[in-house]
């Protein structure tokens, strides 16, 4: 999405779903499943996964792999965060 397409809507950042004492599931996840490592990529990993399981709450591995690909993350993360996300869903354990 490019900034000037979110004009007229609302937008919520990363900073808007949780905070270090109170982490948002996702974050909590991501770092349960050890999904970040330089974290430069991690706050669009994070709000791509808030969006995916609020529109689809049981994702397939492939939805997730799907819902999360316009993040590019130069670590090579990606398993990571996938299961992170599977996780929070509560399909990992
Ligand atoms: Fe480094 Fe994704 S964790 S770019």
């Amino acid at each position: 999405m490019l900034g000037r397409q979110g004009v007229d809507h609302e937008l919520t950042t990363v900073e808007g779903i949780g905070d270090y004492n109170n982490l948002h599931p996702i974050q909590q996840a991501f770092i349960d499943e050890q999904g970040f490592q330089c974290g430069f990529c991690t706050p669009g990993q994070v709000m791509s996964a808030v969006a995916l399981l609020n529109s689809n709450p049981s994702p397939t591995r492939e939805e997730v792999r799907v819902g999360l690909s316009g993040n590019l993350c130069r670590c090579g993360a990606y398993e990571h965060y996938i299961n992170g996300v599977l996780r929070a869903s509560g399909q990992l354990a």
